[in-house]
């Protein structure tokens, strides 16, 4: 059976990404650095989702964990 994450907050968390840096977003939801990684998925399933911004633009990461589309949010928050 496979766990399932945590329910860090029910809204997207809003990131001025930067080019060409990578982002670690956490999919356990777990993260006190929320929506990053910061390592407290340790003896869980989970492992972080790298990002890499293409382009230095504002991201909407997916807080609640549940997106479709991981890391971005897909507005799944709305039906939890
Ligand atoms: S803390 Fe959640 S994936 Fe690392």
């Amino acid at each position: 059976m496979s766990e399932s994450p945590v329910i860090a907050q029910k809204s997207p968390c809003t990131v001025e990404v930067e080019a060409g840096k990578s982002y670690w977003w956490c999919s356990c939801g777990k993260s006190s650095a929320q929506p990053f990684c910061d390592g407290s998925h340790k003896g869980t399933s989970f492992r972080p989702t790298e990002y890499v911004a293409e382009k230095s633009e504002k991201v909407w990461f997916c807080g609640c964990k549940h997106s479709a589309t991981p890391p971005t949010c897909d507005g799944k928050h709305k039906q939890l």
